[in-house]
């Protein structure tokens, strides 16, 4: 009898090695200036009450409307995997009550997220995000500095060929004003019945319609940032000057829609240009209503995602992922049966001094064990038999000019410390 294969669900993303490290060195870059900048982590479940989303992330996005993944639980309950974090992470606030401690709520996560959508190079149905919020406080500085984080992720990974976008949507009145005359556009064009329901839901919407008529029509209609009340605009400027004084550059795009309906105030967009249609790397912005919708308090918050999957793309194009994320520093080759407990020893040893060491196991003969060191990549190579034992010493083999150096075993990590950093 012979069983047939799986395959992976159509359009997951999965991560396996040698590819798996660079992605994980990505998330790495991305999540560590979120922590130095003092947030901390949220692990939140990957399904939800489907409502939560349905509110917090709008009937009129393509996201809830078309995307999501919903299913019945056993107990009957409407459930869906996430399609995003914002909302996730806004329950759980509220239900812990973290905003009726010390404000801003600093947060943030990283794990997979699902959207039904076509797939395609970039867009997966089970994708990856890094993301941080901060809730609680309306300061223009924090919309700076959640930008300047998001960007010192790309920056770490050494990424130049991305553009920052921003703009304002405003506050209520701001909006309110806009969609007055909005609406009174809308009027002057010919809608079909399934365009003014989405209008009607949320007319900013129609700018991201991406039929050619549509976008046509929409070339002429009223653009919200015209209508920022004094105190937006105020708030708005701030932002610039703060992102200038960081030395962040940005280009001002007053037709940005973001996918999601929860978004006021700041919204911004970091987008490649070598990753094709698929070219968003990341975006965010505040929420002023948010929370008092999910049944909190009506407090403001701002944060981002970032897609990891896009940012692997974008580093791969760009040739910046470091092949240090992959080797080990030192291979050991034990020769014979006496030196295998010492090689699980030293390797120990050394693993504690934070050296990646990797043994050699098997009864390989010596070439063969050189071969497969030299393949891994390791960047240092000892052999470890009776005489290198008895000798207390080894020679350290450097890989890429073959050089050596005897080195007593004991002083092995400070020799490869000092030997790495120097490489
Ligand atoms: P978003 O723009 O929908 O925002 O997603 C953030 C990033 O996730 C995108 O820029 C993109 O890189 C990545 N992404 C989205 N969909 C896919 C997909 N199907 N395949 C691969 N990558 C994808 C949000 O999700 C908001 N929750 C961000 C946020 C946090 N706003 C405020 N706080």
């Amino acid at each position: 009898m012979k069983y047939e294969k799986f395959q992976a669900p159509k359009g997951v993303r999965e991560y396996l090695p040698p590819e798996s490290t660079a992605f994980e060195w990505v998330r790495e870059q991305l999540i560590s200036p979120a922590r130095l900048a003092g947030y901390q982590l949220m692990e939140l479940p990957v399904f939800e009450d489907t409502n939560l989303f349905s509110r917090g992330v709008g009937e009129s996005t393509d996201v809830v409307s078309k995307e999501m993944y919903t299913f019945e639980d056993r107990g009957g309950r409407s459930i869906t995997l996430r399609p995003e974090g914002t909302a996730g992470v806004m329950r759980a606030v509220i239900e812990a009550n973290l905003d009726r401690g010390q404000l801003p709520v600093k947060v943030w996560y990283s794990g997979q997220y699902f959207r039904a959508e076509r797939p395609q190079a970039g867009r997966y149905r089970q994708f990856y995000q890094v993301g941080i919020e901060a809730i609680g406080l309306d300061d223009p500085a924090i919309d700076a500095e959640v930008i300047a984080i998001a960007d010192r992720g790309f920056k770490n990974l050494g990424l130049k060929k991305y553009s920052l976008q921003i703009t304002s949507l405003g506050d209520a009145a701001s909006r309110a004003a806009h969609r007055a005359d909005l609406v009174k556009y809308f009027a002057t064009l010919s809608l079909d019945e399934v365009t003014q329901a989405r209008a009607a839901l949320n007319p900013l919407r129609l700018f991201d319609d991406k039929r050619p008529e549509m976008i046509e029509a929409m070339k002429s209609a009223p653009i919200l940032l015209d209508y920022l009340s004094k105190e937006a605009a105020e708030n708005f400027e701030k932002v610039q000057s703060y992102l200038k004084n960081l030395g962040i550059a940005f280009e001002i795009n007053p037709r940005m829609v973001r996918g999601l309906d929860y978004y006021t105030g700041t919204t911004f967009e970091f987008v490649h240009s070598e990753l094709g249609a698929q070219s968003g790397i990341g975006g965010g912005g505040r929420y002023d209503g948010l929370m008092e919708i999910l049944g909190g308090q009506p407090l403001s918050g701002i944060g981002f995602g970032l897609g990891v999957d896009r940012a692997l793309l974008a580093a791969i194009a760009e040739n910046t992922v470091p092949q240090s994320a992959f080797t080990s520093d030192l291979f050991i080759i034990p020769l014979g049966e006496n030196s295998r407990s010492d090689a699980l020893r030293i390797a120990e040893q050394l693993r504690a001094a934070k050296i990646r060491t990797e043994i050699a196991f098997g009864d390989r003969a010596l070439k063969g064990a050189m071969k497969a060191a030299d393949k891994s990549g390791a960047r240092y190579v000892i052999v470890l038999g009776d005489a290198e034992i008895s000798s207390e010493t080894v020679e350290l083999k450097r890989m890429t000019d073959g050089s050596t150096k005897s080195v007593k075993i004991a002083q092995l990590a400070n020799e490869l410390q000092r030997a790495l950093i120097t490489d």
